[in-house]
C-alpha cells in the first residue's frame, strides 16, 4: 500500500466507498482502512440478500462480515437499501398464489405489512447482534430507506417512478418506509432517546434539471406531511462530460430544506480506451468536483465512491471509473481528490 495521505483526512466530511465482503480482507482491506472511514454495502443489504429461497429471513453472513468489519476499525455503515423497485423478491408483490397483488385494500395492507415487517426484521437482526443503534458497538450510521423512486421523464404529475410499490401503495409507501425505519432504527431498536441512524432518500440523475426537480418536490411534498427524512442522496454516477458545476448545482438545490446531503455513489467514466491523457483528465474532474464538495462540508454527511477499484466497478466497460487501480495503486483521480499535484 502506498504511503499517502488517507483521503479522510484531506476532507472536512467524512470519506465512504461501497464495498462487499472481498474488500474485508487482505490489502484491499488494509487500503481501504487507510482512506476511508465509513462503508456501504454495495450489494449485501438490498432487499432479496436478506431472504433465502423459502422466504425467510435471515441475517446472512455477507452483511455480518461487513458489520463486523466496520466495527474492528471503526468505521461507519451507510446501509443501503430498505425499499427499491430492484433486487427485491418478487413475492413481496404477489398473493399466495403467486398472482399479482391488486389495489384491493385488503392487498394494499398485505404490502404494508410486508413493509413494515422487513424494515423491522433489518432493524432487528443488526441490533441483536450489534446492540441498540446509537451504541458504542453498533457501526450503523444511515440507511438508504428509498431509492431511485423518482421517475426518469417528466410524464407523470407527481414525477414518481412506476414501480411494483407505487401500483399498489402510490405515494404512500414513501412516507410509510420513512415512518417504519425511524421506529425500528430510532426508536424500538435504538439506546433509548437517541436518534442514531440518519434517514436518507437516494437518487441518480440529480445532478440533471428535470430529475432534480421533480426529487426535490417530493422531498418538499415529504417534509411537508412530516415524514421523516433526514438525508437527499445524490448518486453521481457521472462521466467526464458532466458539467462539474452541475454536481455543485444539485447540492444547492437543496440547500434550504431542512435535510442533510450526502454524495452516496459517486464514480467518473473515462470513456474506452481508457488512456494516460483521459485518466489525467479525470483526475482534475476528481479535483474540481472534491473542491465543489469542500465548499459544501457542513452539509455532506458522506461522499462515498461507488467501489474501491476499477476492475471492481458496475460500470468498468466504460473506463476507469474509480480513484484507485486493480493494483491498488493511486491513480490521478485519487491525487484530484485530495487537492494534490496533478500531472499538466
Ligand atoms: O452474486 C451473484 C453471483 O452469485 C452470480 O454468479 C452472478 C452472475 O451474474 O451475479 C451476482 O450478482 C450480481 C451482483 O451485482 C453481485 O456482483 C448481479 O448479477 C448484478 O446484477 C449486481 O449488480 C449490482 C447492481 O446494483 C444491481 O442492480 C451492482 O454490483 C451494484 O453496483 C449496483 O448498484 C446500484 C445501486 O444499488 C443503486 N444505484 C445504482 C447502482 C449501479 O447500478
Amino acid at each position: 500500500i502506498e504511503d499517502l495521505p488517507p483521503m479522510h483526512e484531506t476532507t472536512d466530511f467524512p470519506m465512504g466507498v461501497a464495498i462487499d465482503s472481498r474488500e474485508t480482507v487482505g490489502a484491499a482491506a488494509q487500503l481501504l482502512t487507510r482512506h476511508f472511514n465509513n462503508i456501504t454495502p454495495e450489494n449485501h443489504m438490498k432487499p432479496e440478500a436478506w431472504y433465502d429461497a423459502e422466504r425467510n429471513f435471515r441475517p446472512h453472513d455477507q452483511a455480518i462480515a461487513l458489520m463486523d468489519f466496520a466495527r474492528t476499525n471503526n468505521l461507519g455503515v451507510y446501509g443501503h437499501v430498505l425499499v427499491w423497485h430492484s433486487q427485491t423478491p418478487a413475492w413481496f408483490f404477489q398473493d399466495g398464489a403467486g398472482a399479482p397483488l391488486s389495489t384491493s385494500a385488503a392487498h394494499q395492507q398485505v404490502l404494508r405489512d410486508r413493509l413494515r415487517t422487513h424494515v423491522f426484521a433489518v432493524a432487528e437482526s443488526l441490533s441483536d447482534r450489534y446492540g441498540p443503534f446509537g451504541s458504542a458497538t453498533n457501526p450503523m450510521r444511515a440507511f438508504d430507506v428509498v431509492n431511485e423512486v423518482v421517475a426518469d421523464s417528466g410524464e407523470f404529475s407527481d414525477g414518481l417512478r412506476r414501480s411494483e410499490w407505487y401500483r399498489i401503495l402510490g405515494e404512500e409507501y414513501i412516507d410509510l418506509a420513512f415512518r417504519y425505519a425511524d421506529e425500528a432504527f430510532n426508536d424500538v431498536h435504538a439506546v433509548a432517546g437517541a436518534d442514531p441512524v440518519t434517514l436518507f432518500i437516494n437518487d441518480y440523475n440529480t445532478e440533471q434539471s428535470g430529475k432534480q426537480g421533480r426529487y426535490k418536490a417530493l422531498v418538499q411534498r415529504l417534509i411537508a406531511r412530516g415524514v421523516p427524512v433526514d438525508g437527499v442522496g445524490h448518486q453521481f454516477h457521472v462521466s467526464l462530460s458532466t458539467p462539474v458545476a452541475n454536481l455543485g448545482t444539485a447540492l444547492a438545490a437543496f440547500e434550504d430544506l431542512p435535510v442533510i446531503q450526502a454524495v452516496t455513489e459517486l464514480d467518473v467514466t473515462t470513456g474506452t480506451p481508457v488512456t494516460q491523457a483521459n485518466l489525467i483528465e479525470q483526475g482534475y474532474y476528481f479535483r474540481d468536483a472534491f473542491r465543489v464538495f469542500r465548499t459544501y462540508a457542513d452539509d455532506l454527511f458522506v461522499v462515498t465512491v461507488w467501489g474501491l477499484t476499477d476492475g471492481r466497478s458496475w460500470r468498468v466497460g466504460n473506463g476507469a471509473p474509480l480513484v484507485f487501480d486493480d493494483n491498488l495503486r493511486a491513480k490521478p483521480a485519487y491525487h484530484g481528490a485530495v487537492d494534490g499535484e496533478l500531472p499538466a
